[in-house]
Parts: structure tokens; C-alpha cells; sequence
């Protein structure tokens, strides 16, 4: 087995639709160790929607969405980074993290350390808005810092050719690609677009659930924008495959 691990610079950035892909473009079984917020579609079912690919039970299901340290303590829970080992698959496996690297799992340990722990190899999501440059930057030297192994740096958002090109060239780090924005993603925009939430789904189903049918077409947005974008092998051969 082998394993990749996708992080980000911060929260809501893209990780999970770039993870559906990558699981997708690879063939690859998906893994978030700890979910923080039930609420909303959660990215395992994201992941699942929109690559169809195997998704495994989370480490942690945690109702509150915050850091996971915090979600974890507002229902008692510890959690335990000796329970988090990367599970074993036939074929890769892409884990994603939660928020940025130096989120904390508990009161000692942060997913960077994490990480350094697996020593798989790692994959930044950026986004391409004012900030990232900042952002981006203090990633790689966090991650480097801890020895982790960065494959580059995946860029999310409408081009930006400058501010890519100078993360990239101060932060010595490969552009892996940049997934531009894509319409039809959203199961509810999905629906909504086609305008039959209340006929299709009378129980209140959304497209998440729904295997095939409408799902389909974010699916295949998804992995056409990928294969156009991003630099599958670079990513493969970190990988060794
Ligand atoms: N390439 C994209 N095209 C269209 N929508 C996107 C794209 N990337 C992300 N989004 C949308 O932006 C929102 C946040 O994306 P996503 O859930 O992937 O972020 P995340 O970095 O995984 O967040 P978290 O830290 O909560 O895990 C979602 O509504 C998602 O559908
Ligand atoms: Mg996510």
C-alpha cells in the first residue's frame, strides 16, 4: 500500500473536491482521520459522491465544527494519535487532513505531527486569493520543518499566474496544477439546477445519497477538470507508481 496525504492552508479551501479527485485520477481508497461537523454532507460523503471511489470509516465523527481538539473535548472524547495509524488498503490511500497543518488533534499533538509520523508523502491545497501567498508559504516551512515529504503545491481558485509562480519560486516546490472553480459540485446546487429537489427526493434526500443519477454530473466536471489541470504524474511518481 501507499499512501498521500492532502492538506491546506486553511479551512473551506478545496481539499475534499481536490481529494475526490485525486481518489478518482488514482484509483485510490479515502480516509479523514478526524470529521469535525455533522451538519452538512460530510467530506467522506463528498468524497464518496463525487469520485464513487471506497471511502473508510472516519477515525472520529465529531458533532461540533471546530478543531478537532476542541469538537473532540466538548463531548468528552480524547483523541488518540496512536489510533490514527494510516489503515491498510489494497492499492493508495488518500488521507485528508482537517483545516491547516498545525491544527491540533489534542492538547499535544498537531496534524503536522501526524504527518511526520505516516512519512507519506504530502500534497498542499492553496488557494489562489489574496493571502495565500503568506499562507502558503508558512505551510511549506511548517511541513519542512517536520520533515515531511511535500510532493508541491496544488493551487484552487481562478488563475492567479504571478502569485503562483512566486509561491512556487520562494517556496522551491513544485506547481502540481491549479483546479479552477467548477460549477454543479454542490449536490444541493445540483438538484436546485435541475429544479427537481422536491419530485426526486420527497423524503428530503438530497443528490448526496442518490447513487448515480444527478451525482453523475459533478463526477465527471470533476475528473475532466482534473485530468486537464493537474500534474497526475508528478504525483504518481512521488508515489511510485
Ligand atoms: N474546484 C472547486 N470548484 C467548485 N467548488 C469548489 C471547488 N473546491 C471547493 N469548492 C467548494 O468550496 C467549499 C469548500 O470546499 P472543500 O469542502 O473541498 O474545502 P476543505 O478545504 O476540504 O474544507 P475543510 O477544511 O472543512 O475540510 C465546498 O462547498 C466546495 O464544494
Ligand atoms: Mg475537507
Amino acid at each position: 500500500m501507499s499512501a498521500i496525504v492532502v492538506t491546506g492552508t486553511d479551512t473551506g479551501i478545496g481539499k475534499t473536491v481536490f481529494s475526490a479527485g485525486l481518489t478518482a485520477a488514482l484509483q485510490a481508497s479515502y480516509w479523514k482521520p478526524v470529521q469535525s461537523g455533522l451538519e452538512e454532507e460530510t467530506d467522506s460523503q463528498v468524497v464518496a459522491r463525487l469520485s464513487g471511489r471506497p471511502v473508510l470509516p472516519e477515525g472520529y465523527l465529531l458533532q461540533l465544527p471546530a478543531s478537532p481538539h476542541l469538537s473532540a473535548e466538548a463531548e468528552g472524547v480524547e483523541i488518540d494519535p496512536d489510533s490514527l495509524d494510516l489503515p491498510q488498503v489494497d492499492g493508495v490511500l488518500v488521507a485528508e487532513g482537517a483545516g491547516g497543518v498545525m491544527v491540533p488533534l489534542n492538547r499535544e499533538m498537531l496534524y503536522l505531527d501526524l504527518f511526520a509520523r505516516w512519512t507519506a508523502p504530502v500534497i498542499l491545497c492553496a488557494r489562489t486569493q489574496l493571502g495565500t501567498i503568506n499562507h502558503t508559504l508558512l505551510s511549506l516551512q511548517a511541513l519542512r520543518g517536520a520533515e515531511c515529504d511535500v510532493v508541491g503545491v496544488v493551487f484552487i481558485g481562478e488563475a492567479e499566474a504571478d502569485v503562483e509562480q512566486t509561491i512556487c519560486q520562494f517556496g522551491k516546490v513544485a506547481h502540481l496544477g491549479r483546479l479552477p472553480m467548477i460549477v454543479g459540485l454542490r449536490s444541493e446546487t445540483l438538484a436546485s439546477d435541475l429544479g427537481e429537489v422536491q419530485s426526486a427526493f420527497p423524503g428530503g434526500r438530497s443528490g448526496a445519497d442518490q447513487p448515480g443519477g444527478r451525482s453523475e454530473a459533478g463526477t465527471e466536471a470533476l475528473a475532466q477538470a482534473f485530468a486537464t489541470h493537474i500534474d497526475i504524474d508528478t504525483i504518481k511518481k512521488a508515489l511510485q507508481l
